[in-house]
């Protein structure tokens, strides 16, 4: 062939390549090029992530519901739950001091939006400020107009209707908590948050499993709060976090590969009188920019580090910053493979299903 003809060969063939790939409404399927979140299949959205891929492509945006592909019948402990770090410190949350916001930022939606895109734990910094509680960053403990997000109230009332909304859905709350006596008694209950509560008296204490998620529906004892304030589960009958919990290291001290160390106020990772494991992978400050790389292979490879660290336990909670950003499946995927691995032992929630064809694995 002359040159000529070579070029216009390659002019047909990148032609119809591109034919090809063009792909829109709805029909663009993971990792295809998009230009807008429409162009997307359900379940994805339009994204760019310049460490994992060139252009803009459909990512997933939501985890697959376990009760609802498979079932709610197996103890608490069983599944495994999409965690939102620092869930209130949103991007452009409203302005609700009289100077504008110097702080970073954690989330990109709304407690809502996190909600229904199927994350079930929510890590939340609970202050005393201004005369009430609110959802703050800290500077030693102390709450500052500055790093305000806004009232606990309104995310709570955020909670309270999805919980009202999804009757067979569980929400777990994880605080770190900076709040005096009494205060996280009143605002759960100004929410009317209290009559889903989950009583500190039927949580396991010595690494039973926990009650059945279909009774805890039945029961309709659907929010689980963790506070890290040791005396308030006497005082106020919410959970200390660390009497139920194991959980590594939290920033980059969390993110070195190949280690998984527990943090301070937990005790080890192997220590099975806990029955439950949460994992940390986030930096300590946080960067839109890393993230889609994070919550990527990476979170999969700490996720594999830290079930061994754990006695060979998947973690049930899995916490990451901006949880949308990924180069495909991110936090979405881990989560899926980690409630395959509890449920049935393979590496997707998908190939528990019998007769499924994703993910070769007999369990
Ligand atoms: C629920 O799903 C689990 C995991 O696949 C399975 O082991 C269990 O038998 C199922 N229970 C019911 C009642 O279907």
């Amino acid at each position: 062939m002359s040159l000529y003809q070579n070029l216009l060969l390659l002019t047909a063939i990148s032609a119809f390549l591109s034919i090809a790939s063009a792909c829109s409404d709805g029909q663009c399927k993971l990792l295809d090029e998009c230009s807008s979140d429409g162009d997307c299949e359900a379940g994805l959205y339009c994204f760019a992530c310049q460490q994992g891929f060139s252009g803009s492509r459909c990512v997933r945006s939501t985890v697959t519901n376990q009760f609802k592909l498979l079932n709610n019948s197996l103890p608490f402990n069983k599944y495994a739950f999409l965690t939102t770090h620092n869930a209130y410190a949103i991007d452009g949350y409203p302005l609700h001091t009289p100077v504008p916001r110097v702080t970073f930022t954690n989330q990109e939606d709304m407690i809502t939006d996190q909600l229904n895109n199927g994350a079930r734990a929510l890590m939340l910094d609970t202050y005393d400020f201004d005369g009430d509680v609110w959802m703050c960053h800290s500077f030693g403990g102390q709450c500052h107009d500055i790093t305000a997000f806004g009232p606990a109230i309104d995310y709570l009332k955020e909670i309270e209707e999805f919980l009202s909304a999804n009757t067979e859905e569980i929400v777990t709350l994880i605080l770190e908590d900076y709040v005096g006596p009494n205060g996280l008694t009143k605002v759960f209950t100004d929410a009317g948050l209290m009559k889903y509560w989950f009583p500190v008296s039927n949580m396991p204490k010595n690494g039973e499993d926990w009650p059945l998620v279909s009774d805890m529906v039945a029961n309709n004892q659907r929010l689980l709060v963790f506070t890290s304030i040791q005396s308030k589960e006497a005082s106020e009958g919410i959970a200390y976090q660390w009497n139920y919990m194991v959980e590594n290291q939290y920033g980059d001290g969390g993110m070195q590969a190949g280690s998984c160390p527990n943090r301070a106020e937990s005790s080890g990772l192997d220590d099975k009188t806990k029955s439950l494991v949460l994992v940390n992978y986030f930096h300590s400050m946080s960067s839109k920019e890393k993230t889609c790389e994070d919550n990527s292979g990476d979170l999969i490879n700490m996720l594999r580090t830290c079930y061994a660290a754990a006695g060979n336990r998947w973690a049930n909670f899995v916490a990451v910053d901006y949880y949308k950003r990924s180069e495909g499946g991110g936090s979405f995927q881990a989560v899926d493979t980690l409630n395959g691995k509890l449920l049935c032992g393979c590496d997707d929630i998908h190939a528990c299903v019998a007769g499924s064809t994703s993910g070769a694995c007999t369990p």
